[in-house]
């Protein structure tokens, strides 16, 4: 039988590889290319202690407003990246997903990717591990708010039927429970447009280190520190 954790979903706002790249006197891209190693790590030790799913904010859709070298830097690792993740994730039985606005800004390759790569871990049934790319909470509820209208509007469905149940069905998260946890690193106190409809129970979880600094341990900490408060809240 699977041990239980106390928590099925972790949600995760990568927050300080810049500042870390400047602490260790290196190019910006360095940051994130460590943060991208990280969060490959992460990724690979929420399956193996069997969480169910993990979301990251890899990049939000205001992101585009960095500079072109930036941007083109972040573009390159996710590309590169979404390859080594489909690969571990064909090993490890993990079920891939990028969540976001693809229509906008998104190069046709990466796009592409995603497709292929959701398509082949859809029947995996390990760690749900979704990536926030081109993402924003409110865009995501304006695209939500869209379909629903449509459906009202070619008579599919009443405006009665409107409930919570068919808002988080018709978000980029549908099929997965809320976030129990999020977590943003590098002391910022902001959720930041990150899942403003998903986090409204979850708890918070503030860390005072850069994400290129962000451990394993760290994960078995905060399982620790939400199992703490549910303990509490029950009491
Ligand atoms: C936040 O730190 C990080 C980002 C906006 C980019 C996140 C990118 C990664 C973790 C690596 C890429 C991973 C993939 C799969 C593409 P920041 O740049 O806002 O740093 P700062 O707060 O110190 O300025």
């Amino acid at each position: 039988m699977e041990k239980d954790i106390g928590l099925k979903h972790i949600a995760i706002i990568m927050d300080g590889n810049r500042r870390w790249a400047k602490e260790h006197n290196l190019d910006k891209s360095l940051g994130h290319k460590k943060g991208a190693e990280v969060l490959e790590t992460i990724a690979k030790y929420c399956n193996k202690i069997g969480l169910e799913a993990l979301t990251v904010y890899a990049f939000s859709t205001e992101n585009w407003k960095r500079t072109k070298e930036e941007v083109g830097a972040i573009l390159i690792l996710l590309n590169m990246y979404l390859d080594r993740f489909l690969k571990t994730a064909d090993l490890e039985n993990i079920k891939l997903r990028v969540i976001g606005d693809r229509e906008n800004n998104m190069p046709e390759e990466i796009k592409n990717k995603m497709i292929k790569m959701e398509e082949k871990t859809k029947n995996n049934t390990g760690l749900k591990f979704n990536i926030a790319f081109n993402y924003g909470g409110r865009d995501e509820i304006i695209k939500m708010t869209k379909k629903i209208a449509e459906k009202v509007k070619s008579g599919k469905i009443k405006i009665e039927d409107i409930n919570e149940q068919m808002v988080s069905d018709n978000m980029y998260t549908q099929g997965l429970s809320d976030p129990d946890l999020l977590i943003r690193t590098s002391g910022e106190l902001r959720t930041s447009n990150f899942l403003p409809w998903q986090i409204t129970y979850s708890e918070f979880l503030f860390l005072d280190k850069y994400w290129p600094d962000f451990t394993t341990k760290d994960i078995d900490d905060a399982i620790e520190e939400f199992n703490k408060r549910q303990r509490r809240v029950g009491k």
